[in-house]
């Protein structure tokens, strides 16, 4: 039984070589394109504007109360959305939001920037 969570991702990162595109806009719209009515009962999906990872688009966190708060960097607009949606289900599925590196897919496991225990209660 999953638990539902929430992934933030940043739309004003730029892209560094065309600095007119903004790619975690691009992810957004392919992430919400993506998930079926079932993820979203798990997922919900949060735009922010900067997580302090702007020279790594696109950047996002993943979050769940009582889990760890996952950031990650590098993700690709067009090619990661497949492994985003099993990354998400991942942390979902997980105790307190660790996922073992073995488990992770690929762009789960390049991406990493900082993982933060919860807050205590
Ligand atoms: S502008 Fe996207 S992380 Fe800072």
């Amino acid at each position: 039984m999953s638990d539902k969570m929430t992934v933030y991702i940043c739309t004003v990162c730029r892209q560094k070589d065309e600095p007119e595109v903004r790619p975690g806009q691009q992810l957004v719209e392919r992430l919400e394109a993506r998930l079926t009515p079932q993820d979203r009962e798990i997922i919900a999906v949060e735009t922010v504007e900067c997580l302090g990872v702007c020279t790594r688009p696109c950047t996002l966190a993943m979050a769940a109360p009582g889990k760890w708060t996952i950031v990650l960097g590098d993700f690709d607009a067009e090619k990661d959305v497949e492994d985003l949606v099993q990354s998400l289900h991942l942390y979902a599925a997980s105790e307190n939001g660790r996922v073992p590196k073995k488990d992770r897919p690929e762009a789960f496991r390049r991406g990493g920037v900082s993982r933060t225990p919860p807050p205590p209660k």
